[in-house]
């Protein structure tokens, strides 16, 4: 834990050193972040995106100056493996993550390591990839090296990289599929083998790319866990992966959570203080991120979830009073090692429950009366993160 306290400090020190914005002054760096992944591809394609500021007379204006100006110093970006060209591939990713880096935005790197989505549901390995372990390893640790080499050469300084996606069932199924579900400790350890090797893999990627690079700025490694109301899983998770004998806490520096209020009513912000907390007992020093979260603007209808803070209004000024109270849990963990809060997908104007039944999630009213093109209107929530607010 010395050694990766120290890389903690030292990227720290890094982002400071590159310029990127400070939460005031001598304090520590808080990310408050959007994932926008899916942004480029809506302005794009049929839907031509564009996106209207209503706080200045409906100006069109690019979504992440918006955001921006509502506070936002990061965004978050997945990135496929083969995917359907144009989906969330490199250089999908890079033409992306080039822009706003300009734009002076921090970037944190989701590697979902599968062709497609990869979450609890669905996390297979890249079809073309070997399907023994050790070959597989092999090749995971060279893609990590050389896709971060891609961000540097693209000279996009990278803040944060997360080794896999929401893996809590592990990653590149079937080899590193993992469930604490469903095991007895033994089995769960032995099951946890083929998640550990390639966790590792990808961790000695990073290393190899670090040991390449001419950048001053590292990227902060991430592993990104899903329910993280739930401390129990978190306990089992982590005390199965480190029992494994293969991957220690040294060889993560960041841990990431996402945490929504529509998969069940026990998702509260006591829960997910007592999961931040607790990692922060467990991990000293390492620094606690909400890297996942949405709240509803509408959700109504026979299929509406029960949420989970049911004294927060359903409305955008319920977007924001969410986020705040989340921002506010992760600040007050122990030892002050909460480091970021992000929001999922706020832009995603055709696709707006964000994976909820709710009907939309996002920080946009949508105009289609040009369809296909779509028009994004921005709602009071996209000040989220002002201070002011
Ligand atoms: C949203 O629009 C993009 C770009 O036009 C398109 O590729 C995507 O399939 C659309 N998504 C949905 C859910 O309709
Ligand atoms: C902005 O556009 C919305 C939606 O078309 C409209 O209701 C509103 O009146 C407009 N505001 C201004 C200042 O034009
Ligand atoms: C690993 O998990 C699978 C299914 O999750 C199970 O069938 C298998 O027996 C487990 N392996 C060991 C070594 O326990
Ligand atoms: C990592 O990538 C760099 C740049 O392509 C390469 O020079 C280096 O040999 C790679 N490291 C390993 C261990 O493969
Ligand atoms: C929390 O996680 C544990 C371990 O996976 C599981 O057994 C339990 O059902 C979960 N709690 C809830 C409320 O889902
Ligand atoms: C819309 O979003 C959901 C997740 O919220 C995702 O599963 C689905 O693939 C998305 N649709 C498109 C066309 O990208």
């Amino acid at each position: 834990m010395y050694i990766s306290n120290l890389l903690g400090i030292g990227i720290l020190l890094a982002n400071f050193a590159a310029g990127a914005p400070t939460n005031g002054g001598s304090k520590a760096f808080f990310y408050k972040g959007h994932d926008i992944s899916s942004l480029k591809m809506l302005e794009d394609g049929d839907t031509q995106a564009v996106f209207k500021d209503t706080a200045r007379g409906n100006a069109t204006r690019r979504a992440e100056d918006i955001l921006a100006d509502g506070g936002m110093n990061g965004v978050r970006l997945r990135l496929w493996v083969n995917p359907i060209p144009g989906q969330y591939d490199l250089d999908y990713v890079l033409a992306l993550a080039s822009r706003l880096h300009a734009a002076g935005q921090a970037i944190y790197l989701d590697y979902h390591f599968s062709d497609t989505w990869a979450d609890p549901q669905h996390n297979n390995a890249p079809v073309a990839w070997p399907t023994s372990l050790e070959p597989l390893a092999a090749t995971l640790r060279a893609y990590v090296n050389s896709t971060l080499h891609a961000f540097e050469d693209a000279g996009i300084p990278l803040a944060l990289v997360s080794l896999g996606n929401e893996i809590r069932h592990g990653m590149l199924w079937p080899l590193g599929h993992v469930d604490v579900e469903v095991e007895p400790e033994d089995a769960r350890v032995a099951n946890f083998t083929g998640l550990a090797t390639l966790y590792k893999a990808a961790r000695c990627g990073v290393d190899d790319y670090v040991d390449t690079s001419s950048s001053t700025q590292q990227p902060a490694v991430m592993i990104h866990m899903d329910n993280g109301w739930n401390v129990t899983l978190q306990e089992r998770w982590f005390s199965s992966l480190t029992a494994t004998g293969l991957v220690t806490p040294a060889d993560w520096d960041v841990l990431g959570f996402s945490f929504y209020p529509f998969y069940g009513t026990t998702a509260t912000f006591e829960n997910l203080a007592t999961t931040l907390d607790w990692a922060a007992n467990a991990f000293p020093g390492t620094p606690l991120h909400v890297v996942e979260t949405d709240f509803p603007a509408r959700c109504d209808g026979e299929d509406a979830p029960e949420l989970s803070e049911p004294d927060i209004a359903i409305s955008a000024a319920g977007q924001t009073a969410w986020v705040r109270r989340v921002e506010e849990v992760v600040k007050a963990v122990e030892g002050g090692v909460g480091q970021g809060v992000w929001y999922w997908e706020p832009t995603w104007l055709n696709n707006t429950s964000l994976g909820s039944a709710c009907q939309d999630a996002i920080l946009f009213d949508q105009d289609w009366s040009q369809y296909p093109r779509v028009t994004g209107y921005s709602r009071s929530s996209v000040d989220m993160f002002l201070d002011s607010v």
